[in-house]
């Protein structure tokens, strides 16, 4: 009987394939303690390659939410005034466990979001990055001294800890986004709660799980889980108490403005990462093939699901032909859909139904208006129901929602251009401004890319640009505040003014 293969916990079943994974956590983190919610609440946290149950978290609410903000500003009072010397020593000692548990935290990771155990290694690595040099980082975040205007009077401007941060992050990069915020925010000497995604809770609380064992002090770092059913009363406590000083979210354009608005009242800072729609541009001096190497990464990292992927292929008439020829090869040839932990599998499902809903719907609109699909285009439904297949679209018109809209999913949309100025237009005619990605050997037209593209990022010829070294970010309605480098850190300070005077008595 299929039922006695599974653990019971309460009304949910546990698949038996979880029971071995030593950081998988079933209670939230808060001042150094596993709790559970105030109400005793549960909700479980599905595979979405296959719908099993890999644990049941807390259902936290407001009660719960606040309780937290005030644990993170009682320890802020501690916290802000460590040396940097010391925080910089917590964060590598946090680090050092994670690299040293980076399988463990790669199979959690590949467990909640389906992606790839190839690519959750991958994300491990690159959110680690983001610990390591915070650490360094958290010893040159500089003051200034300014030559001032009068001969007896110093002027002095010295970088502060804005206090307790609301961390909101998204399930596209469970565990990268979190440490991205967190290991900036602890090297400026703030204190967090974090709120993950409702489908991605167990990164965070794996991370918390070794926070813990590398002796990050009480109440720094907390992270309280809550369905969406709880989300937005609980998203209200984290942008409204007076506690909390600043709003770090990264997610979507729609849910960023609501939390804007939200942070508006109590004049709190904001750090937003949105959604992006970036432009992959190929002009004809490019080296074709390399570009579609690039442009493989650009688009399937994560299935599409990243605000940084390629949504829009705008490829010169001249080596169109050639373009769309070799990327439907290389779909048909590299994309493999399937179980992120079985052996060669590329592209892992969607995240959930809705999200597969999304990206059918800008499919079909397309479809609908005169573009045609070369390859893909459907769900698989004998993976499961949130397998899309990996789409390679044609003809495709400024006027489609596919085009004007971030897809977050699988999904190749090539639209021909003549000229530089023509392509520019295109690429810019959007709200958005994150990434964007541009193939030239033409030294001067990089250069007139760079300046003239209206993205946070350009990327010439290269289809990934994440680190922890560069500053991450958007403009226009794609987000505010860099993540990374030393400006990720300086988010998270405000600048003090002082005085000081009479140096002649
Ligand atoms: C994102 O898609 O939200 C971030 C991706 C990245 O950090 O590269």
């Amino acid at each position: 009987m299929v039922l006695l293969r599974f653990r019971i916990i309460k009304n949910m079943i546990v698949a038996p394939q979880y029971r071995q994974m030593h950081l998988l956590k079933n209670s939230a983190y808060v001042n150094g303690e596993w709790v559970k919610a105030s109400s005793n609440v549960v909700f479980a946290v599905k595979n979405p390659a296959d719908d099993s149950v890999i644990a049941e978290v807390p259902d936290m609410d407001a009660a719960d939410a606040k309780n937290a903000v005030d644990t993170a500003a009682a320890a802020f009072e501690t916290w802000r005034w460590t040396t940097a010397k010391e925080r910089s020593r917590v964060l590598r000692k946090w680090f050092d466990l994670c690299e040293e548990n980076s399988e463990e935290l790669a199979k959690v990771i590949t467990a909640e979001s389906g992606k790839p155990l190839a690519e959750s290694r991958g994300e491990i690595s690159y959110g680690n990055s983001f610990l390591e040099w915070f650490a360094d980082t958290a010893r040159h975040i500089n003051g200034e001294i300014i030559p001032s205007p009068w001969p007896t009077k110093q002027i002095l401007l010295t970088r502060q800890p804005l206090g307790v941060v609301s961390v909101i992050t998204p399930w596209n990069f469970p565990y990268a986004m979190i440490t991205r915020k967190v290991g900036a925010l602890m090297a400026a000497g703030c204190t967090c709660v974090v709120k993950p995604s409702e489908d991605t809770p167990l990164a965070a609380l794996a991370a918390a799980e070794l926070a813990e064992q590398a002796g990050v002090p009480k109440g720094i770092f907390n992270v309280i889980t809550t369905s969406r059913k709880n989300a937005a009363s609980v998203g209200k406590v984290l942008c409204e108490d007076h506690a909390v000083r600043c709003i770090s979210f990264t997610g979507s354009t729609g849910v960023g403005r609501i939390l804007y608005g939200l942070a508006a009242n109590g004049i709190k800072k904001v750090a937003l990462e949105l959604g992006g729609n970036a432009p992959f541009i190929v002009f004809p001096s490019a080296d074709i093939e390399y570009a579609l190497d690039q442009a493989m990464l650009a688009k399937f990292r994560n299935n599409g699901q990243a605000c940084v992927g390629a949504n829009r292929f705008f490829i010169h008439e001249d080596v169109y032909d050639k373009f769309v020829k070799g990327m439907k090869n290389r779909i048909s040839q590299k994309c493999v859909l399937g179980h992120g932990t079985q052996e060669g599998v590329t592209c892992g499902p969607l995240i959930n139904l809705k999200q597969v809903k999304i990206v059918s719907k800008l499919v079909e609109d397309a479809i609908s208006q005169g573009a045609k699909v070369l390859v893909g285009g459907k769900v698989r439904k004998e993976l499961g129901a949130n397998f899309y297949e990996s789409t390679l679209l044609v003809n495709v018109k400024p006027s489609m929602s596919v085009f004007s809209e971030e897809v977050f999913g699988p999904v190749v949309s090539c639209v021909k251009f003549n000229t530089e100025e023509e392509v520019l237009k295109m690429a810019n005619s959007t709200r958005s401004g994150l990434a964007s990605y541009v193939f030239t050997k033409d030294l001067g037209q990089a250069f007139r890319m760079s300046s003239k593209l209206e993205f946070g990022m350009v990327a010439i010829n290269d289809g990934i640009l994440s680190a922890a070294e560069p500053a991450f970010g958007g403009i226009k309605e794609s987000g505010i505040g860099r993540e990374g480098s030393k400006h990720g850190a300086e988010e998270y300070t405000e600048l003090k003014y002082t005085l000081m005077s009479g140096l002649d008595k």
